[in-house]
């Protein structure tokens, strides 16, 4: 029986593979290498020592599913692929709903259609929109989402939902992601962005390296401690360790279950370049910019279901995030490309 991890050479996907294979389980990576490279797959059986199976299929693909499906024993699917740069969701929202919702809706009837009715699914924070307060908890009501991004987060919820309500026999965990940043120890595998970061973290760690100047701070008149944006950043090997928890869950029974992955804690954008520069010993120049619309000033988790339901919480601090963010960027200046 075996783990099928759609998405699984991506940043968070190449983690969970990790702690996957660490926990004994088979496990099978499809990816398009979209926004990925197969050399992170390489690194995957490198740091555990084991081999797995790899595909490199798009979701989309419904007789490349099927194939898969055919030729494997799948008793469950971790669902990370997808589309995640929110600007080019704007500029280009067809693509999202295409990829994203299009894309999940094809691997659950392939899912359906070969008797495997087990997932769990990468949704984000972003679901929770602008009006609720942090700390946010799961029986919110989900906000307005401010681009399609998040929009297909949102609608991919509501599908697997009604997928649930239609079908008792499926089990399904909505995960819903925080901040994630960090990298595996061994500085083998960690997040490889296309271009110049959006995020926060890999913008910060190509300034300490100097591929960019500095770093813009986009805003200091939000309604926080310092006027910087706050947000609620979890180490990603923690959030790989989530996702056993889950599969877990879904593999020991049915239903549909949401949960914030989080550490509780939020942190503003100069606490985590103060805690970056004393973690490394790296000055990190920066500037304040104007705000970057459609952000948000304060986003941090309630993460106590998680802990209560999952038997999950986070254990990495901030200082370990940013060594670890570090350590991968400084081992590999060019990312994956060698
Ligand atoms: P990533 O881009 O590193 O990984 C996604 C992987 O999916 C990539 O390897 C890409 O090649 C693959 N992919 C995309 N479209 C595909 C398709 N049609 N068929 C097959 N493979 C496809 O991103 P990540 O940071 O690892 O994020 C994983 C998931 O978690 C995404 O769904 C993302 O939206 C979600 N998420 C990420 C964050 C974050 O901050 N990184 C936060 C919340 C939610
Ligand atoms: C962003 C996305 C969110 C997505 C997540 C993971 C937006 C509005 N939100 O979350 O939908 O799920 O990434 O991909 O894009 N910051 C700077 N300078 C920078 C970059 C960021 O000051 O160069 C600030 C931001 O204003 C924010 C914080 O750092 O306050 C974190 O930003 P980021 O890492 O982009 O994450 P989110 O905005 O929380």
């Amino acid at each position: 029986m075996s783990i099928l991890v759609t998405g699984g050479s991506g940043f968070i996907g190449s983690h969970t593979c990790v702690e996957l294979l660490n926990s004994g389980y088979d496990t099978i990576i499809l990816d398009n290498l979209c926004n990925s490279k197969s050399e992170s797959v390489k690194r995957i059986k490198e740091i555990t020592g084991k081999d797995v199976k790899f595909y490199e299929c798009d979701i989309r693909d419904r007789e490349g599913l099927d194939k898969i499906f055919a030729e494997n024993s799948i008793e469950a699917v971790i669902h990370f692929a997808g589309l995640k740069c929110v600007p080019e969701s704007i500029s280009d929202p067809l693509s999202y709903y295409d990829n994203n919702i299009g894309g999940t809706v094809t691997l659950c009837q392939a899912m359906a259609a070969a008797g495997c009715k087990k997932i769990v699914f990468s949704s984000s924070a972003t679901v929770y929109g602008s009006e609720n307060p942090s700390p946010l908890k799961e029986d919110m009501p989900e906000g307005k989402t401010t681009n399609p991004y998040g929009t297909t987060k949102l609608y991919i919820e509501r599908v697997l939902k009604d997928l649930y309500a239609s079908d008792n026999e499926w089990s399904v965990c909505l995960l819903r992601y925080f901040n994630p940043i960090g990298a595996h120890k061994s500085g083998r595998i960690g997040e490889d962005p296309n271009g110049i970061p959006n995020n926060l973290v890999p913008y910060i760690t190509q300034v300490a390296i100097g591929k960019l100047d500095h770093l813009n701070v986009n805003g200091n008149d939000y309604p926080t401690p310092d006027g910087t944006g706050v947000r609620d950043y979890i180490h990603v090997v923690d959030l790989a360790l989530g996702h056993i928890k889950a599969v877990e869950k879904v593999l020991g029974e049915t239903g549909c279950n949401t949960y914030n992955l989080g550490t509780g804690t939020g942190y503003s954008v100069l606490d985590v370049v103060n805690a970056f520069e004393k973690a490394n010993n790296i000055k990190i120049k920066y500037e304040i910019a104007p705000r970057r619309p459609g952000d948000i000033a304060t986003c941090y988790s309630d993460p106590s279901k998680a802990k209560e339901e999952l038997g999950w919480v986070a254990t990495r601090d901030l200082t370990e995030m940013c060594e670890d963010s570090w350590r991968w960027q400084s081992n590999n200046p060019r990312g994956y490309e060698e």
